[in-house]
């Protein structure tokens, strides 16, 4: 009897290493997979019971079916009966965006409890199907941009047991588009990059000293006059840096474009969150609305350096200027239908302020109410509490229409900082530099924390990948601290965070992109692949499932599915 369990036993471990030791290409990494031997080949004509499923639900299947009649010429019959091809069912007990996925060589189970964790699933049967598939390409059309690419003609999907849910639940990419301008389509390829790896968020940096890109209807110039640099520094793939010598714009998008990506990203369970910033970063409005200033009678100017921090700020002490920027808000609250709206918050000097006498004014009168702390006369950073209160009345009007306010960590790192208004907000804070010093203010506050480390080895990924001597220029050294791997190892809750009344506040991560460098659309893929993938990873998966070299053998694969679909990417980590 003991053999028989040695020898059962055995079989089962030499089981488990075949299995572990079979390839399945999908990232980021599922929280639970086994392997087992052989595919499940997809029908010519397949059924999937999807009918007796909520509409919502329904409508995630319908997406899959057109995709796989699209790409494999494979048609479904979508049905109600209990047995198909592909079965669903729902199962109240896995968690939001979990799933669970089993296909055999027979048929295909998925169940989860809601419409994001069927899309998931379907994400995941797309991904481990032959790249074509997830390209949204027929084999001929696959063959037409790699002569060289082969598929069987019935497609395969491996099979595997899956359990999955992820890590966080927040898991972002950010654009800068205030630096440089990307179009609709652009923003939309991005979005199917982020989809690919089952990220949730995109925050949509869309005003900048440099360039104002929201349509507000109640403030054309915003748009007439603040899209437009009277000159611009560009960075391509194909020339490298050059000064434009001309105006860059009027380049933004109309609130037509803005439902569109909206509607786009929703397809994609992707919600879009803009990003208005202020009081700072803003000279481009102010270029427009001089009068929003605290130098009306100055000189503003949409700037076309491209990197930098200018004192030239909103004037927080003017009525006028506080209702301005909630205005602005409004409009952006009646585009976007996402929770949440950010309203930026970093780098901002208060030097003009300090010079200005409505702001002393309303310094003061703040102080003697009570509503702001009064730091002393010699303070240097006297004035950082105008922010705070500044940041607690966008608040206010953000609430009103039952939305969550996003900032910058410096509206809790910044000295001078009022944290007591800043907790009042209820806001959530997005972490760059100090990244975990203001993750860990945050938490202890009660506020939730958005990790998206700017330096070396984090997830501003739009410094130089590598060092080499070849490589485009960019932000950063790109030696080994900006490299995959660093970026991959780095973990978004220190190992030191041990209490989970704090842990419970670390809401996910960002892969952070800016333009300062990037002008167009292939270098900014370029500069993302395949570190977007780490950061993916790290935001999904489990942090003990991180494995370098699996990373490196799943973005090897992936590089067919980035020439299918006309995705730079650097190549230094890709296994020979
Ligand atoms: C930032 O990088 N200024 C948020």
């Amino acid at each position: 009897m003991k053999k028989v369990l040695l020898i059962i036993t055995s079989l089962f471990w030499l089981a488990l290493t075949i299995n572990a030791t079979k390839f399945v290409n999908l990232t980021p990494m599922p929280k639970h997979i086994t392997v087992a031997e052989g595919a499940y080949k997809l029908p010519e004509s397949y059924s999937i019971n999807a009918k007796h499923l909520p509409d919502s639900i329904c409508v995630e299947a319908e997406k899959f079916v057109q995709t796989i009649l699209k790409t494999t010429g494979c048609k479904a019959r979508i049905t109600s009966k209990k047995k198909a091809d592909i079965e669903m069912s729902l199962d109240t007990n896995l968690p939001n965006e979990g799933y669970k996925l089993s296909v055999t060589k027979k048929k295909i189970q998925i169940s989860a409890s809601t419409t994001s964790g069927f899309f998931y699933a379907f994400q995941t049967i797309k991904k481990i199907m032959p790249a074509h598939v997830m390209a949204g390409l027929n084999p001929e059309q696959a063959q037409a941009i790699i002569p060289t690419f082969q598929t069987d003609k019935r497609p395969t999907i491996p099979c595997v047991e899956i359990y999955d849910e992820p890590r966080f639940w927040y898991r972002g990419f950010m654009l800068d588009c205030g630096r440089h301008f990307f179009t609709v389509d652009e923003i939309k390829h991005i979005l199917d990059g982020m989809a690919m790896y089952k990220m949730n968020y995109f925050h949509w940096h869309l005003t900048e000293d440099q360039g104002w890109r929201f349509e507000v209807k109640k403030y054309p110039r915003l748009t007439s006059i603040g899209s437009v640099a009277s000159d611009c520094r560009m960075n391509d793939m194909e020339k490298g840096y050059y000064w434009l010598g001309k105006p860059y714009g009027p380049f933004f998008y109309t609130q037509e474009d803005c439902r569109e990506i909206v509607e786009y990203a929703r397809s994609l369970h992707i919600e879009v969150i803009p990003e208005i910033d202020m009081p700072g970063h803003i000279m481009a409005a102010l270029a427009a609305y001089p009068e929003f200033s605290c130098t009306p009678e100055g000189e503003h100017k949409v700037q076309t350096y491209q990197g930098g921090v200018w004192a030239d700020v909103l004037n927080v002490g003017d009525p006028k200027a506080v209702q301005f920027a909630r205005d602005v808000l409004t409009e952006v609250m009646d585009v976007f239908p996402g929770k949440f709206v950010h309203i930026g918050g970093d780098e901002c000097p208060t030097s003009a302020w300090e010079k200005n006498k409505l702001c002393q004014i309303q310094l003061e009168n703040l102080i003697k109410e009570g509503k702001i702390k009064d730091l002393g006369k010699e303070n240097k950073h006297r004035f950082r509490p105008l922010q705070s209160h500044f940041i607690a009345e966008m608040n206010n009007h953000i609430k009103a229409r039952g939305k969550q306010m996003i900032l910058w960590n410096e509206s809790v790192t910044a000295a001078g900082a009022d944290l007591e208004l800043i907790k009042s907000t209820g806001a959530t804070i997005f972490c760059w530099n100090p990244c975990q010093q203001g993750a860990a203010i945050a938490s202890s506050l009660g506020l939730d924390a958005v990790i998206t480390e700017w330096g070396p080895g984090c997830y501003y990924i739009n410094r130089k990948q590598h060092d080499g001597a070849e490589e485009p220029g960019a932000a950063g050294s790109g030696g080994k601290n900006d490299q995959l791997p660093a970026v991959y190892a780095y973990k978004p809750i220190p190992d030191n965070v041990t209490e989970p009344a704090l842990r419970k506040h670390y809401a996910g991560v960002q892969a952070t992109f800016w333009t300062e460098h990037v002008s167009d659309i292939r270098y900014c893929d370029y500069l993302a692949f395949p570190r977007l993938l780490a950061v993916a990873e790290s935001a999904w998966s489990p942090e003990e499932k991180k494995d370098l070299e699996s990373l490196r053998k799943r973005f090897t694969a992936d590089t067919l599915l980035f020439d299918l679909t006309g995705r730079l990417y650097g190549k230094h980590f890709l296994l020979k």
